[in-house]
């Protein structure tokens, strides 16, 4: 079993910490960018979301990290059993696991929203007409919800994971 632990961890924490740590990267660093240097970004962005395996790579990282903490907890609890799911640790566990799991679903929206914006763009002939243009700000804002959503859940998330052997009630 300790074996199986370690593996479990290792596996947990090093995919967990690529998925949040390239989110964070993305969301504080890499997004602005793309904002500030207007057509050049967005080319860019378009590459990096549906023609790179940044996107698949980052729902790879999500599910494996999700799978690996689901193994942890069942261990943990002895087969969603124990008194230890009701202490501090387990509801910590699983509040920090509840949001992953949303971080996780609006993760997986980010590329498909990217993509449909960049059919979009694509269609532009010269200026884009009225419609397009409510088009392409329906779908910024939708981005830019999705995304927000995902970097708050994930860091609410890692927050949990980080405490939660240590909460007491
Ligand atoms: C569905 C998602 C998740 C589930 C079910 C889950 C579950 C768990 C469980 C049960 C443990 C305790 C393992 C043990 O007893 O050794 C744990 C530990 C840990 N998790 Fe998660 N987790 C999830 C997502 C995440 C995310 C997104 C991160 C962010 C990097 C993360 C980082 C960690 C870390 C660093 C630990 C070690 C904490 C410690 O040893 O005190 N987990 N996770």
């Amino acid at each position: 079993m300790t074996y199986w632990m370690i593996f479990l961890r290792l596996a947990h924490i090093f995919t967990g910490v690529f998925w949040v740590g390239a989110a964070l990267a993305m969301y504080f660093f890499i997004n602005p960018a793309v904002r500030a240097t207007a057509e050049a970004g967005q080319k860019f962005m378009g590459h990096i979301l549906t023609q790179s395996r940044f996107s698949a790579a980052m729902i790879g990282a999500g599910l494996t990290t999700a799978i690996a903490g689901t193994l942890l907890y069942w261990i943990d609890s002895d087969g969603f059993t124990s008194a230890w799911m009701m202490a501090g640790p387990g509801i910590g566990f699983a509040i920090g696991a509840t949001f992953a799991v949303i971080g996780l679903v609006a993760g997986y929206m980010i590329p498909r929203t990217g993509a449909a914006m960049g059919k979009l763009a694509a269609q532009f002939k010269g200026p884009p007409t009225p419609e397009q243009q409510a088009q392409m700000g329906a779908l910024s804002s939708r981005m830019a919800m999705i995304s927000t959503v995902n970097i708050i859940c994930l860091i609410a998330a890692t927050v949990l994971m980080a405490v939660a052997r240590y909460l007491r009630f």
